[in-house]
Protein backbone atom coordinates (compact mmCIF):
# COMPACT_ATOMS: atom_id res chain seq x y z
CA UNK A 1 0.00 0.00 0.00
CA UNK A 2 3.20 2.34 0.53
CA UNK A 3 3.08 3.18 -3.26
CA UNK A 4 -0.76 4.13 -3.44
CA UNK A 5 -1.42 8.25 -3.87
CA UNK A 6 -2.18 9.78 -0.71
CA UNK A 7 -6.18 10.07 -1.38
CA UNK A 8 -6.29 6.46 -1.87
CA UNK A 9 -4.69 6.01 1.46
CA UNK A 10 -6.31 8.00 3.34
CA UNK A 11 -9.69 6.39 2.19
CA UNK A 12 -7.89 3.49 3.55
CA UNK A 13 -7.06 5.04 6.79
CA UNK A 14 -10.47 6.72 7.48
CA UNK A 15 -12.59 4.80 9.92
CA UNK A 16 -15.09 7.15 10.31
CA UNK A 17 -18.12 6.40 8.91
CA UNK A 18 -20.85 9.01 7.41
CA UNK A 19 -24.65 9.00 8.39
CA UNK A 20 -26.86 8.09 5.91
CA UNK A 21 -29.84 8.66 8.06
CA UNK A 22 -30.41 4.77 6.93
CA UNK A 23 -32.99 2.91 9.67
CA UNK A 24 -30.89 0.37 11.23
CA UNK A 25 -31.95 -3.19 10.05
CA UNK A 26 -31.79 -4.83 13.62
CA UNK A 27 -34.19 -4.10 16.20
CA UNK A 28 -36.72 -3.02 13.50
CA UNK A 29 -38.21 -5.22 10.57
CA UNK A 30 -40.71 -4.95 7.84
CA UNK A 31 -43.41 -6.99 9.81
CA UNK A 32 -43.35 -4.48 12.73
CA UNK A 33 -43.82 -1.30 11.08
CA UNK A 34 -45.75 0.99 11.59
CA UNK A 35 -48.92 1.62 9.65
CA UNK A 36 -48.96 5.03 7.67
CA UNK A 37 -50.61 7.48 9.02
CA UNK A 38 -50.44 11.64 8.98
CA UNK A 39 -48.44 13.54 11.17
CA UNK A 40 -51.04 15.67 12.61
CA UNK A 41 -48.53 17.33 15.07
CA UNK A 42 -46.41 17.97 12.03
CA UNK A 43 -43.28 17.26 13.72
CA UNK A 44 -40.76 18.18 11.22
CA UNK A 45 -38.68 17.12 8.59
CA UNK A 46 -36.14 14.47 7.84
CA UNK A 47 -33.08 16.20 6.34
CA UNK A 48 -31.94 13.82 4.40
CA UNK A 49 -27.43 14.88 4.30
CA UNK A 50 -27.73 15.93 0.96
CA UNK A 51 -24.14 16.78 1.05
CA UNK A 52 -23.50 12.91 0.98
CA UNK A 53 -25.43 12.82 -1.90
CA UNK A 54 -23.05 12.97 -4.52
CA UNK A 55 -20.91 10.38 -2.34
CA UNK A 56 -23.54 7.66 -2.54
CA UNK A 57 -22.41 6.06 -5.52
CA UNK A 58 -19.64 3.55 -4.45
CA UNK A 59 -18.97 2.34 -7.67
CA UNK A 60 -17.87 6.00 -9.06
CA UNK A 61 -15.66 6.50 -6.37
CA UNK A 62 -14.16 3.52 -6.88
CA UNK A 63 -13.82 4.11 -10.89
CA UNK A 64 -12.55 7.66 -10.27
CA UNK A 65 -9.81 7.13 -7.09
CA UNK A 66 -8.56 3.58 -8.84
CA UNK A 67 -8.89 4.62 -12.79
CA UNK A 68 -4.87 6.10 -12.89
CA UNK A 69 -3.59 2.77 -11.30
CA UNK A 70 -1.99 -0.24 -12.44
CA UNK A 71 -4.62 -2.74 -12.63
CA UNK A 72 -2.78 -5.23 -10.05
CA UNK A 73 -2.74 -2.02 -7.87
CA UNK A 74 -6.52 -1.50 -8.17
CA UNK A 75 -7.51 -5.21 -6.97
CA UNK A 76 -5.92 -4.68 -4.10
CA UNK A 77 -6.91 -1.41 -3.14
CA UNK A 78 -10.70 -2.36 -3.75
CA UNK A 79 -10.16 -5.84 -1.78
CA UNK A 80 -8.77 -3.27 0.94
CA UNK A 81 -11.59 -0.85 0.20
CA UNK A 82 -14.61 -3.29 0.85
CA UNK A 83 -13.51 -5.09 3.94
CA UNK A 84 -13.54 -1.49 5.38
CA UNK A 85 -17.10 -1.02 3.70
CA UNK A 86 -19.65 -0.57 6.61
CA UNK A 87 -22.95 -1.23 4.96
CA UNK A 88 -23.62 1.06 2.26
CA UNK A 89 -20.36 3.31 2.06
CA UNK A 90 -16.71 3.28 2.78
CA UNK A 91 -15.76 6.45 4.85
CA UNK A 92 -13.55 9.16 3.22
CA UNK A 93 -11.84 12.05 4.48
CA UNK A 94 -13.74 15.15 4.09
CA UNK A 95 -11.08 16.84 1.31
CA UNK A 96 -11.16 13.55 -0.58
CA UNK A 97 -14.94 13.53 -0.62
CA UNK A 98 -15.28 16.94 -1.78
CA UNK A 99 -12.27 16.57 -4.53
CA UNK A 100 -14.24 13.43 -5.80
CA UNK A 101 -18.11 15.23 -5.53
CA UNK A 102 -17.07 17.45 -8.52
CA UNK A 103 -15.51 14.59 -10.34
CA UNK A 104 -18.39 12.29 -9.79
CA UNK A 105 -21.14 12.37 -12.69
CA UNK A 106 -24.44 13.38 -12.01
CA UNK A 107 -25.95 10.89 -13.63
CA UNK A 108 -25.34 7.95 -11.48
CA UNK A 109 -25.97 9.39 -8.87
CA UNK A 110 -29.53 10.14 -9.32
CA UNK A 111 -29.94 6.60 -9.84
CA UNK A 112 -28.14 5.26 -6.39
CA UNK A 113 -29.94 7.64 -5.06
CA UNK A 114 -33.23 5.42 -6.04
CA UNK A 115 -30.94 2.63 -4.85
CA UNK A 116 -30.86 3.78 -1.28
CA UNK A 117 -34.61 4.79 -1.26
CA UNK A 118 -35.15 1.05 -1.73
CA UNK A 119 -32.38 0.07 0.75
CA UNK A 120 -34.44 2.33 3.67
CA UNK A 121 -37.97 0.87 2.85
CA UNK A 122 -36.41 -3.00 3.27
CA UNK A 123 -34.40 -1.67 6.48
CA UNK A 124 -31.31 -1.97 4.59
CA UNK A 125 -31.93 -5.27 2.94
CA UNK A 126 -30.96 -5.80 -0.53
CA UNK A 127 -33.73 -8.33 -1.21
CA UNK A 128 -36.61 -10.30 0.46
CA UNK A 129 -36.27 -13.78 -0.62
CA UNK A 130 -35.23 -15.78 2.26
CA UNK A 131 -31.78 -17.08 0.47
CA UNK A 132 -29.65 -19.80 2.19
CA UNK A 133 -26.16 -18.40 1.39
CA UNK A 134 -24.73 -21.92 0.56
CA UNK A 135 -26.98 -22.40 -1.69
CA UNK A 136 -26.69 -19.27 -3.63
CA UNK A 137 -24.20 -20.47 -6.16
CA UNK A 138 -25.65 -18.11 -9.16
CA UNK A 139 -27.29 -14.93 -9.52
CA UNK A 140 -28.81 -12.46 -12.29
CA UNK A 141 -29.61 -8.68 -11.76
CA UNK A 142 -32.15 -8.27 -14.75
CA UNK A 143 -31.81 -4.35 -16.18
CA UNK A 144 -28.67 -3.36 -13.33
CA UNK A 145 -28.29 -0.06 -14.14
CA UNK A 146 -25.19 1.49 -12.44
CA UNK A 147 -25.01 -2.29 -10.99
CA UNK A 148 -25.08 -0.62 -7.57
CA UNK A 149 -27.58 -3.26 -5.85
CA UNK A 150 -25.13 -6.22 -8.08
CA UNK A 151 -22.00 -5.22 -6.31
CA UNK A 152 -23.33 -4.98 -3.17
CA UNK A 153 -25.09 -8.49 -3.36
CA UNK A 154 -21.49 -9.73 -4.67
CA UNK A 155 -19.72 -8.06 -1.25
CA UNK A 156 -22.41 -9.45 0.91
CA UNK A 157 -22.63 -13.41 -1.12
CA UNK A 158 -18.48 -13.65 -1.92
CA UNK A 159 -19.41 -17.25 -2.26
CA UNK A 160 -22.15 -16.38 -4.85
CA UNK A 161 -21.09 -15.53 -8.75
CA UNK A 162 -23.25 -12.45 -9.65
CA UNK A 163 -23.78 -11.31 -13.40
CA UNK A 164 -25.76 -7.82 -14.00
CA UNK A 165 -27.28 -7.58 -17.61
CA UNK A 166 -28.64 -4.03 -19.11
CA UNK A 167 -28.91 -2.69 -22.48
CA UNK A 168 -26.49 0.25 -21.34
CA UNK A 169 -22.86 -0.95 -20.56
CA UNK A 170 -22.76 2.07 -17.96
CA UNK A 171 -21.68 0.19 -15.29
CA UNK A 172 -18.19 0.18 -13.29
CA UNK A 173 -14.90 -1.52 -14.71
CA UNK A 174 -13.83 -2.02 -10.40
CA UNK A 175 -16.13 -4.51 -8.89
CA UNK A 176 -15.75 -6.95 -7.08
CA UNK A 177 -14.60 -10.40 -8.19
CA UNK A 178 -17.25 -12.78 -8.18
CA UNK A 179 -19.66 -9.85 -10.31
CA UNK A 180 -19.60 -9.65 -13.93
CA UNK A 181 -21.52 -6.97 -16.36
CA UNK A 182 -23.43 -7.95 -19.71
CA UNK A 183 -24.67 -6.27 -22.06
CA UNK A 184 -28.30 -7.85 -22.40
CA UNK A 185 -32.03 -7.45 -23.30
CA UNK A 186 -34.36 -9.36 -21.30
CA UNK A 187 -36.82 -9.34 -24.16
CA UNK A 188 -34.55 -11.45 -26.24
CA UNK A 189 -33.75 -15.21 -25.98
CA UNK A 190 -32.17 -15.58 -22.22
CA UNK A 191 -28.88 -17.71 -22.91
CA UNK A 192 -26.88 -18.50 -19.99
CA UNK A 193 -24.40 -21.47 -19.86
CA UNK A 194 -26.33 -22.38 -15.95
CA UNK A 195 -28.81 -22.07 -14.05
CA UNK A 196 -29.49 -19.49 -11.46
CA UNK A 197 -30.54 -20.17 -7.75
CA UNK A 198 -31.91 -15.87 -7.60
CA UNK A 199 -32.75 -13.53 -9.84
CA UNK A 200 -33.49 -10.44 -9.12
CA UNK A 201 -35.12 -7.16 -11.16
CA UNK A 202 -35.51 -3.88 -9.52
CA UNK A 203 -37.28 -0.43 -10.82
CA UNK A 204 -38.05 -1.81 -14.28
CA UNK A 205 -41.43 -1.18 -14.59
CA UNK A 206 -40.29 1.29 -17.28
CA UNK A 207 -38.54 -1.34 -19.13
CA UNK A 208 -41.22 -4.06 -19.38
CA UNK A 209 -42.97 -4.79 -23.02
CA UNK A 210 -44.12 -7.87 -21.47
CA UNK A 211 -43.35 -8.63 -17.77
CA UNK A 212 -44.86 -12.43 -18.11
CA UNK A 213 -42.44 -13.18 -20.60
CA UNK A 214 -39.81 -11.75 -18.86
CA UNK A 215 -41.12 -13.78 -15.56
CA UNK A 216 -41.42 -17.26 -18.13
CA UNK A 217 -37.99 -16.61 -18.99
CA UNK A 218 -36.38 -16.37 -14.82
CA UNK A 219 -38.87 -19.26 -14.25
CA UNK A 220 -36.72 -21.11 -16.66
CA UNK A 221 -33.20 -19.99 -15.88
CA UNK A 222 -33.78 -20.86 -12.52
CA UNK A 223 -32.76 -24.18 -10.81
CA UNK A 224 -35.29 -25.87 -8.62
CA UNK A 225 -35.66 -24.13 -5.30
CA UNK A 226 -34.63 -21.04 -6.56
CA UNK A 227 -35.80 -17.78 -6.11
CA UNK A 228 -37.13 -14.52 -8.48
CA UNK A 229 -38.14 -11.58 -6.91
CA UNK A 230 -39.24 -8.29 -8.13
CA UNK A 231 -38.97 -4.81 -6.51
CA UNK A 232 -41.26 -1.87 -8.61
CA UNK A 233 -43.32 0.96 -7.54
CA UNK A 234 -46.99 0.67 -8.78
CA UNK A 235 -48.61 3.62 -10.40
CA UNK A 236 -51.07 5.75 -9.70
CA UNK A 237 -50.13 8.02 -7.07
CA UNK A 238 -52.84 7.45 -4.37
CA UNK A 239 -54.38 8.56 -0.69
CA UNK A 240 -56.10 7.14 1.62
CA UNK A 241 -58.03 10.48 1.91
CA UNK A 242 -59.86 12.47 -0.63
CA UNK A 243 -56.15 15.04 -0.25
CA UNK A 244 -55.26 14.22 -3.63
CA UNK A 245 -58.35 14.50 -5.54
CA UNK A 246 -58.33 17.50 -8.05
CA UNK A 247 -54.70 17.14 -7.71
CA UNK A 248 -51.82 18.61 -10.42
CA UNK A 249 -49.75 15.17 -8.82
CA UNK A 250 -53.08 13.06 -9.51
CA UNK A 251 -53.45 14.36 -13.16
CA UNK A 252 -49.77 14.20 -13.87
CA UNK A 253 -49.86 10.51 -12.54
CA UNK A 254 -52.29 9.31 -14.56
CA UNK A 255 -50.87 11.19 -17.60
CA UNK A 256 -47.68 9.27 -16.99
CA UNK A 257 -49.42 6.61 -17.37
CA UNK A 258 -51.71 7.19 -20.38
CA UNK A 259 -47.93 7.89 -22.42
CA UNK A 260 -46.54 5.21 -21.17
CA UNK A 261 -49.58 2.99 -22.21
CA UNK A 262 -48.89 4.75 -25.85
CA UNK A 263 -45.65 2.82 -25.44
CA UNK A 264 -46.98 -0.54 -24.71
CA UNK A 265 -45.64 -0.08 -20.97
CA UNK A 266 -48.49 -0.39 -18.31
CA UNK A 267 -46.95 1.39 -14.87
CA UNK A 268 -49.60 -0.41 -13.17
CA UNK A 269 -48.74 -3.79 -13.63
CA UNK A 270 -46.44 -4.46 -10.54
CA UNK A 271 -50.00 -5.01 -8.63
CA UNK A 272 -50.06 -7.91 -10.67
CA UNK A 273 -46.56 -8.75 -10.32
CA UNK A 274 -47.83 -12.40 -7.71
CA UNK A 275 -50.55 -13.59 -10.07
CA UNK A 276 -47.91 -13.41 -13.35
CA UNK A 277 -45.22 -15.45 -10.91
CA UNK A 278 -48.01 -18.05 -9.79
CA UNK A 279 -49.29 -18.48 -13.70
CA UNK A 280 -45.95 -19.33 -15.00
CA UNK A 281 -45.34 -21.73 -12.32
CA UNK A 282 -43.78 -20.07 -8.89
CA UNK A 283 -45.22 -21.42 -5.82
CA UNK A 284 -45.22 -19.79 -2.06
CA UNK A 285 -45.21 -16.04 -3.76
CA UNK A 286 -44.88 -13.40 -1.30
CA UNK A 287 -46.22 -9.70 -1.38
CA UNK A 288 -44.89 -6.73 0.58
CA UNK A 289 -46.15 -3.29 -0.28
CA UNK A 290 -44.60 -0.76 1.12
CA UNK A 291 -45.85 2.76 1.19
CA UNK A 292 -43.42 5.71 -0.55
CA UNK A 293 -45.59 8.69 0.75
CA UNK A 294 -44.23 12.04 -1.07
CA UNK A 295 -42.90 14.59 0.95
CA UNK A 296 -42.54 14.19 5.21
CA UNK A 297 -46.75 13.95 5.78
CA UNK A 298 -46.58 10.87 7.33
CA UNK A 299 -46.72 10.31 11.30
CA UNK A 300 -43.77 7.83 11.51
CA UNK A 301 -40.28 8.49 11.09
CA UNK A 302 -40.35 5.00 8.80
CA UNK A 303 -42.58 6.81 6.62
CA UNK A 304 -41.65 10.28 7.00
CA UNK A 305 -37.57 9.35 6.04
CA UNK A 306 -38.83 6.92 3.19
CA UNK A 307 -41.10 10.28 2.10
CA UNK A 308 -37.91 12.88 2.51
CA UNK A 309 -35.94 10.21 0.04
CA UNK A 310 -38.53 9.98 -2.55
CA UNK A 311 -39.74 13.62 -2.58
CA UNK A 312 -35.83 14.28 -3.35
CA UNK A 313 -35.86 11.35 -5.61
CA UNK A 314 -38.99 13.04 -7.77
CA UNK A 315 -37.23 16.41 -7.64
CA UNK A 316 -33.84 15.31 -8.83
CA UNK A 317 -35.38 13.13 -11.70
CA UNK A 318 -38.94 13.76 -12.84
CA UNK A 319 -39.08 17.01 -14.55
CA UNK A 320 -36.74 15.56 -16.79
CA UNK A 321 -39.49 12.31 -17.37
CA UNK A 322 -42.18 14.24 -17.52
CA UNK A 323 -41.14 16.75 -19.98
CA UNK A 324 -40.06 13.65 -22.23
CA UNK A 325 -42.78 11.94 -21.73
CA UNK A 326 -45.78 14.45 -22.60
CA UNK A 327 -44.14 16.87 -25.16
CA UNK A 328 -43.19 13.59 -27.12
CA UNK A 329 -46.21 11.23 -26.21
CA UNK A 330 -49.35 13.90 -25.40
CA UNK A 331 -48.30 16.37 -27.77
CA UNK A 332 -47.68 18.66 -25.21
CA UNK A 333 -45.63 21.64 -25.62
CA UNK A 334 -42.69 22.14 -23.58
CA UNK A 335 -44.75 25.91 -21.81
CA UNK A 336 -47.70 23.20 -21.24
CA UNK A 337 -45.69 20.55 -19.49
CA UNK A 338 -43.31 23.41 -17.58
CA UNK A 339 -46.95 25.00 -15.96
CA UNK A 340 -47.97 21.36 -15.00
CA UNK A 341 -44.35 20.47 -13.27
CA UNK A 342 -44.59 23.80 -11.22
CA UNK A 343 -48.30 22.75 -9.95
CA UNK A 344 -46.67 19.64 -8.89
CA UNK A 345 -43.54 20.59 -7.20
CA UNK A 346 -45.85 23.40 -5.03
CA UNK A 347 -48.11 20.09 -4.16
CA UNK A 348 -44.82 18.04 -3.53
CA UNK A 349 -43.99 20.08 -0.45
CA UNK A 350 -47.93 20.95 0.83
CA UNK A 351 -48.27 18.47 3.89
CA UNK A 352 -52.25 18.72 3.79
CA UNK A 353 -51.89 16.30 0.52
CA UNK A 354 -51.24 12.87 1.14
CA UNK A 355 -49.96 11.08 -1.68
CA UNK A 356 -47.70 8.21 -1.95
CA UNK A 357 -47.03 5.30 -3.86
CA UNK A 358 -46.89 1.48 -3.02
CA UNK A 359 -43.92 -0.33 -3.61
CA UNK A 360 -44.34 -3.95 -4.85
CA UNK A 361 -41.84 -6.29 -3.44
CA UNK A 362 -42.82 -9.85 -4.89
CA UNK A 363 -40.91 -12.91 -4.90
CA UNK A 364 -41.56 -16.76 -5.42
CA UNK A 365 -39.85 -20.08 -5.31
CA UNK A 366 -39.47 -22.63 -8.39
CA UNK A 367 -40.84 -25.83 -6.57
CA UNK A 368 -38.17 -28.45 -6.60
C1 LIG B 1 -34.66 2.41 -13.43
S1 LIG B 1 -33.26 1.53 -13.96
C2 LIG B 1 -33.11 0.36 -12.63
C3 LIG B 1 -31.69 -0.07 -12.43
C4 LIG B 1 -31.47 -1.11 -11.34
N1 LIG B 1 -32.30 -2.28 -11.50
C5 LIG B 1 -31.66 -0.54 -9.96
O1 LIG B 1 -32.66 -0.80 -9.32
O2 LIG B 1 -30.77 0.22 -9.51
C6 LIG B 1 -33.89 0.50 -15.26
C7 LIG B 1 -32.77 -0.16 -16.05
O3 LIG B 1 -33.34 -1.10 -16.96
C8 LIG B 1 -32.57 -1.08 -18.13
N2 LIG B 1 -33.39 -1.65 -19.22
C9 LIG B 1 -34.43 -1.09 -19.85
N3 LIG B 1 -34.93 -1.92 -20.77
C10 LIG B 1 -34.18 -3.05 -20.72
C11 LIG B 1 -34.18 -4.27 -21.45
N4 LIG B 1 -35.09 -4.50 -22.39
N5 LIG B 1 -33.25 -5.21 -21.14
C12 LIG B 1 -32.33 -4.97 -20.17
N6 LIG B 1 -32.28 -3.83 -19.46
C13 LIG B 1 -33.19 -2.88 -19.73
C14 LIG B 1 -32.22 0.37 -18.32
O4 LIG B 1 -31.10 0.52 -19.17
C15 LIG B 1 -31.97 0.80 -16.88
O5 LIG B 1 -30.62 0.70 -16.55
Amino acid sequence: MASLPKEVLALAEDSSTPDLGLVPSAEHGLDKRDKLAVDHEDRGDIEIPMFLVPHLNVCSRYQLILKDLPRHHSRRVYMSMSKRMDGLIISIKKEVRLKLSSMMRKFDNERDFQHHLCKIALYGRLHLAPLEEDNIKHVLDIGTGTGIWAIEFAEQYPQAKVIGTDLSPIQPEFVPPNLSFEVDDVDDDWVYTHPFEYIHGRLMVFAFSDPLAVFRKAFNALSPGGYFEMQDLCSPIRSFDDSLNGSAMFRCSNMIIQACQKRGIDLTVPKRYKEMMQSVGFVDVKEVIIEWPVGTWAKSEYHKRIGAWFKKDMEIGAEGIIMGLFTRLLGMTKEQVAVIVEDVKREMNDKSIHAYEPFYVVYGRKPE
